[in-house]
């Protein structure tokens, strides 16, 4: 057990899986705290599963605790993907894996929590996370009794009371890169290339990056479409530009036609999408952007977002909050209560947004849309 310091002590860790942006914010955190508010500062790894490791080994290479100081190249960290602290989505440890849910995973972990916790003498913490990740932290700080405060990150942005989510910006500007030379394929080959894009079942990343990809064609899983009516909308855009090659963006989360799953023969809905589109009589292809929309660089976008959060984080942490995230409202950093996080469903894209009311004024086929 570590003596126990005089200074507050917070830990940081990054719950969930990686993006870009995470970086800075763990940089903006541990700076400001150590060097404003005069805190110590320890580096958890590889998300929840470090918080429950084994706290007997810190500051080596396989340790899952580490001291964070100034001497840590930072700012090397914030120009690089991922994240330094290393990310986890499972839980490793055997005895956490026939849990039904978030709630019996946490309670299984309160234990080894506590009392790394207390070995550690850590005062807070500070995670960024998705809306899963945050209700496991939260959980687990509530009952050891100590403050918790999270930053939303997710490439897509499904985060529920924030506008605006880490690395969701800079996924898009990955999936706009790689369209622009699946285009050129698309072009020189006659063909239409669907190419799906992550978002688990929310169209916010496919909805923003195929308009700004000109894409003729945007399925999400807001909206239920038909191939009859891409097809239509491919053969009109063949007629009035004169045009043979198309982009149809899909998300991964948009099913089959009319609403119904996808069909278990199928792997992922740009090759349902593209088979269908094939026996229609056009060449189509299927392309699944995968990790690379992910694991990218940070834009400048998500870097100048998550210093924001990370260092007002630390402030409702030095004001005496918990259980609240720092997220966006309107358009600035605001603090939002955790439970109005956790309680609803992941944020669905809003049919009304600009974005969607742009795509369809650009005479993009986004799907059915249910007219008022
Ligand atoms: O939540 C981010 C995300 O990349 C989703 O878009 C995708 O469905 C999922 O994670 C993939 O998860 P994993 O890292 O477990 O493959």
């Amino acid at each position: 057990m570590r003596k126990k310091q005089m200074k507050k002590r917070i830990a940081v860790l990054t719950g969930g899986g990686d993006c870009p942006g995470l970086n800075m914010a763990l940089k903006a955190v541990s700076e400001y705290a150590m060097n404003h508010y005069g805190w110590e500062v320890i580096g958890v790894r590889n998300g929840l599963n470090g918080i429950v490791g084994d706290n007997s080994i810190i500051n080596r290479d396989n340790a899952e605790f580490i001291d964070i100081n100034i001497e840590l190249p930072f700012n090397t960290f914030v120009r690089q993907g991922g994240t330094f602290l290393g990310a986890h989505r499972k839980i490793k440890k055997k005895s956490y894996s026939k849990v039904k849910n978030d709630e019996d995973l946490a309670s299984v972990m309160l234990p080894a929590f506590k009392k790394n916790i207390k070995d550690l003498n850590i005062d807070g913490i500070i995670s960024t996370g998705g809306d899963g990740s945050m209700f496991l932290m939260n959980f687990l700080c509530e009952r050891a009794k100590i403050p918790f405060i999270g930053i939303p990150k997710t490439i897509d942005n499904d985060t529920p009371a924030t506008e605006i989510s880490i690395g969701f910006s800079s996924a898009v500007d990955a999936c706009v890169n790689a369209m622009d030379n699946i285009f050129w394929t698309a072009k020189s080959h006659h063909r239409a290339i669907c190419v799906e894009v992550m978002g688990r079942n929310t169209g916010h990343l496919a909805m923003h990056s195929g308009v700004a990809s000109c894409a003729d064609v945007i399925l999400i899983p807001e909206i239920p479409y038909t191939i009859a009516n891409i097809v239509k909308k491919l053969k009109s855009v063949m007629k009035t530009e004169q045009r043979d090659y198309f982009i149809i963006v899909v998300a991964e989360g948009a099913g089959a036609e009319k609403g119904k799953s996808l069909p278990k023969t199928y792997k992922s809905v740009a090759e349902y999408i593209s088979d269908k589109l094939f026996d229609a009589g056009i060449e189509a292809r299927a392309d699944v952007l995968g990790y690379l929309q992910r694991g990218g660089l940070p834009n400048g976008y998500d870097r100048m977002l998550a210093a924001e959060l990370g260092v007002m984080a630390v402030d409702l942490m030095a004001e005496g909050y918990t259980a609240y995230i720092m997220g966006m409202k309107d358009g600035k950093p605001t603090k939002i209560p955790l439970k109005s996080v956790c309680k609803k469903e992941t944020r669905a894209l809003d049919l009304n947004s600009p974005i969607v009311k742009t795509a369809e004024k650009l005479g993009i086929y986004i799907g059915e849309v249910k007219k008022k």
